[in-house]
């Protein structure tokens, strides 16, 4: 398995000196387009260098790949009114802002009015407007602008001992003498079974790179500010401090399930991952999504196409017979000896004060997320 970003090059977009003051268009960039453009710059998105093109947004949305044939499955868009796609045209160069402050600048290649329902169902697999990814894709404006990129002011890092490029990460496994690094993805604090299977991956692959997503999530997920005070609490006092590294993924979370999945894979294999756990309804939400939709859509793509190789886990569990975690794949006894809670039962739960038991997720996580939720209500 080889340590090559996806397409072979790692892009580097980050010029402090770009001279702007003779650039006088500008967008207006949503909280998403702004952390996908430092992706972008940072090669997190690699080999995407910009916005995306209509002939690659088509490609990306009809095939999972870009228009030479590399895999890739979200379409990275930059979304603007029709007022303001009057007045860019292609060749253009305009400051992309945030804001008051100018964060980047795009040479504008095209212009184009995307199919969104399209887009909804090929990405998302539904039009349903209750889908949070879908509703985000609606709410964005009308016409997606596509060109190169460059960033000129890095953003401000809510996480900055946990922030790193891909090119400081690639750096921080060798460093560690790491040949084979599993990433792992989440949104939400790390519980029994991410532990599970986090672990059981670390059985064989020499360094885990936790990596949890810190963009724009729903509202009800939890804040990312608890979530990063919850894995210190959990790898001091359960990992190995040798085998994890933990590291912020600053993108949104688009809830697109298997095709998110995909994306989640490509953009580890651009920090430096060999391998990504995919275990139940990765990037799902509601029911939108079959339980292993988001391991299955793998095998469209051959291993040398992805580059990086997912490690799938069933659903896991505490099973109360076994005395330990396990899937069915290891555990004979029936549904009533497992421990399985849903994601609102637990926020409800704390919300109330409850602790959830220990088999569910440990103590110290549990005293993290209610702290953390009764701030969050007194806020
Ligand atoms: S995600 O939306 O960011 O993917 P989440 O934080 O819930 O979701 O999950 C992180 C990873 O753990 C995903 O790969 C998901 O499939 C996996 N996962 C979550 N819960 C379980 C479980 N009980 N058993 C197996 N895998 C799980």
């Amino acid at each position: 398995m080889s340590l090559q970003p996806h397409g072979g090059l790692l892009v580097q977009a980050f010029d402090p000196e770009k001279e702007i003051t003779t650039i006088h268009k500008e967008i207006e960039l949503d909280a998403i387009s702004l952390s996908d453009l430092e992706l972008i710059a940072i090669g997190g998105y690699s080999p995407i260098d910009g916005f995306l093109t209509q002939v690659d947004y088509e490609s990306v949305v009809e095939q999972s790949r870009l228009a030479s044939g590399v895999v890739w499955s979200i379409p990275i868009t930059l979304p603007v009114t029709k007022e303001k796609a009057s007045i860019l045209q292609p060749g253009d160069e305009v400051k992309l802002v945030y804001g008051d402050e100018v964060y980047g600048v795009i040479e504008v290649a095209d212009i184009y009015e995307p199919n969104k329902r399209k887009e909804a169902l090929l990405v998302y697999g539904t039009e349903d407007l209750a889908h949070p990814g879908v509703q985000k894709l609606f709410d964005r404006p009308a016409i997606y602008v596509g060109g190169k990129i460059t960033l000129i002011k890095r953003l401000t890092q809510k996480f900055p001992a946990y922030s790193f490029d891909p090119v400081e990460t690639r750096q921080l496994f060798a460093d560690k003498g790491w040949k084979t690094i599993v990433g792992f993805q989440t949104r939400n604090p790390v519980h029994r079974a991410h532990e599970y299977i986090q672990k059981a991956a670390l059985e064989t692959i020499d360094g885990l790179f936790l990596n949890p997503l810190v963009g724009e999530t729903k509202s009800d997920d939890v804040s990312a500010a608890i979530r990063m005070e919850s894995y210190e609490v959990l790898l001091k006092n359960y990992y190995p401090e040798s085998r994890v590294q933990l590291g912020i993924f600053p993108a949104a979370m688009r809830y697109a399930g298997p095709k998110e999945a995909i994306f989640h894979a490509l953009v580890r294999k651009n920090y430096g991952c060999t391998h990504f756990i995919v275990g139940r309804d990765h990037a799902g939400v509601g029911d939108y999504y079959g339980t292993y939709d988001a391991q299955k859509i793998f095998e469209q793509f051959t291993e040398d196409e992805l580059g990086i190789v997912p490690l799938k886990f069933e659903h896991s569990f505490y099973c109360q017979q076994c005395e330990g975690m396990a899937t069915t794949k290891t555990c004979p006894h029936d549904s009533s000896a497992h421990v399985i809670l849903s994601g609102t039962k637990v926020r409800e739960m704390l919300r109330n004060g409850e602790v959830p038991p220990s088999t569910f997720s440990r103590k110290e996580v549990v005293d993290i997320l209610i702290k953390g939720m009764s701030k969050e209500v007194v806020k």
